[in-house]
């Protein structure tokens, strides 16, 4: 009777336990039924055939809850038998969110290319100037209006009654080092961060980044500066699909102490919803280098023509991507950020 119960009742709900199973009750070698056989000797004669018959009905009832246990757990590890979805995606109890860059750090690292693959080396320069590199050796006459079309962060006053320490206000400086240092054949390019105490609003920041570009050798033109300049913005927007994919641009004339003559670019934004399908944005200013700072530099401006250019990144990045306001760039709100 206590050999049935048992029979009847240890769990068999894994394979480990269906084993221990099969061996206690159906063993050969020790096996409690086997066991149980071996022991018919010590029964009296006529009561062999009854204890015999029970014997087999114990093997029978065990093998039959055996059988019936294995194939349940079989039926388990079929697929569709359970619950478990192994193509659902792994339950992280923090998701680890990836960073990127961000979009305006992207358009530098964009426009570097270009430039680079057309032959342009990269130089930096200092964002914290003196007098002579941002103005005097760019042909800023002291004291000239001119000063004023950049409003500048002084960090000392500007002569006569200080050294005139500044916040570089455009990346300008950087041409001034680079030929104070090399001899043409020049052809290089020059990013970084400026400064402008001007009224911030959608397309104005009191930061910006810019890249200069200066070229110089013996007769370099206007057309050279145009074809290039052409040639970048169509690499640079036509790859876009955002309102400049056009990449359709004017030259209009200007003025900088430090080009003759000198031209400012803008590029065509365009939007269905504004009155002629669009507006002109200013990317960039240019002209030929004025040969003053060429003799500034050392520079034998009978010898030798240049071009130069100054574009804002900013302008480009929002150019490309339609973003009309140059204030999300600075202000690091993730929902903006994610979808660059
Ligand atoms: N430095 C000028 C600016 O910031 C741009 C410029 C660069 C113009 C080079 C001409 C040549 O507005």
């Amino acid at each position: 009777e206590a050999v049935q119960a048992e029979i009847d009742t240890l769990p068999l709900t894994t394979d480990d336990e269906a084993e221990a199973y099969r061996v206690r009750f159906l063993g050969r070698k020790a096996g409690v039924i086997t066991d149980l056989f071996s022991k018919i000797g010590t029964v009296p004669p006529e009561e062999r055939r009854a204890v015999g018959q029970r014997l087999n009905a114990l093997k029978q009832a065990a093998q039959a809850r055996l059988d019936a246990a294995t194939e349940a757990l079989a039926g388990d590890t079929e697929a569709g038998a359970t619950d478990l979805d192994l193509t659902l995606p792994g339950r992280v109890p923090a998701p680890v969110e990836r960073g990127s860059l961000h979009v305006l750090t992207q358009t530098l690292e964009d426009i570097q290319a270009i430039f680079q693959s057309f032959g342009f080396a990269v130089a930096r320069g200092p964002e914290i100037e003196d007098d002579w590199h941002n103005f005097s050796a760019l042909n800023f006459p002291p004291d000239h209006p001119a000063r004023d079309m950049q409003d500048t962060f002084f960090l000392e006053p500007p002569p006569p009654e200080g050294r005139g320490v500044l916040l570089r206000t455009h990346t300008s400086p950087v041409q001034v080092r680079v030929m104070e240092r090399q001899k043409p054949p020049i052809r290089v390019i020059a990013p970084g961060r400026v400064f402008r105490n001007e009224a911030i609003s959608y397309k104005s920041y009191c930061l910006f980044h810019q890249v200069e570009g200066l070229v110089v050798d013996e007769g370099v033109s206007f057309a050279d500066l145009k074809a290039m300049l052409t040639a970048f913005a169509k690499a640079l927007f036509g790859a876009s699909d955002g309102p400049a994919r056009e990449a359709k641009m004017r030259f209009r004339p200007s003025f900088f102490p430090f080009t003759e003559p000198s031209a400012e670019v803008d590029v065509w934004w365009a939007d269905e919803s504004l009155p002629g399908g669009g507006r002109w944005m200013e990317i960039l200013g240019s002209g030929m280098v004025d040969p003053n700072v060429l003799e500034n530099v050392g520079v034998d401006s009978e010898r030798y023509t240049g071009y130069a250019f100054g574009m804002g990144v900013e302008r480009m990045a929002m150019l490309r991507h339609g973003i009309d306001d140059i204030r999300l760039l600075y202000e690091n709100d993730v929902r903006f950020l994610k979808q660059f």
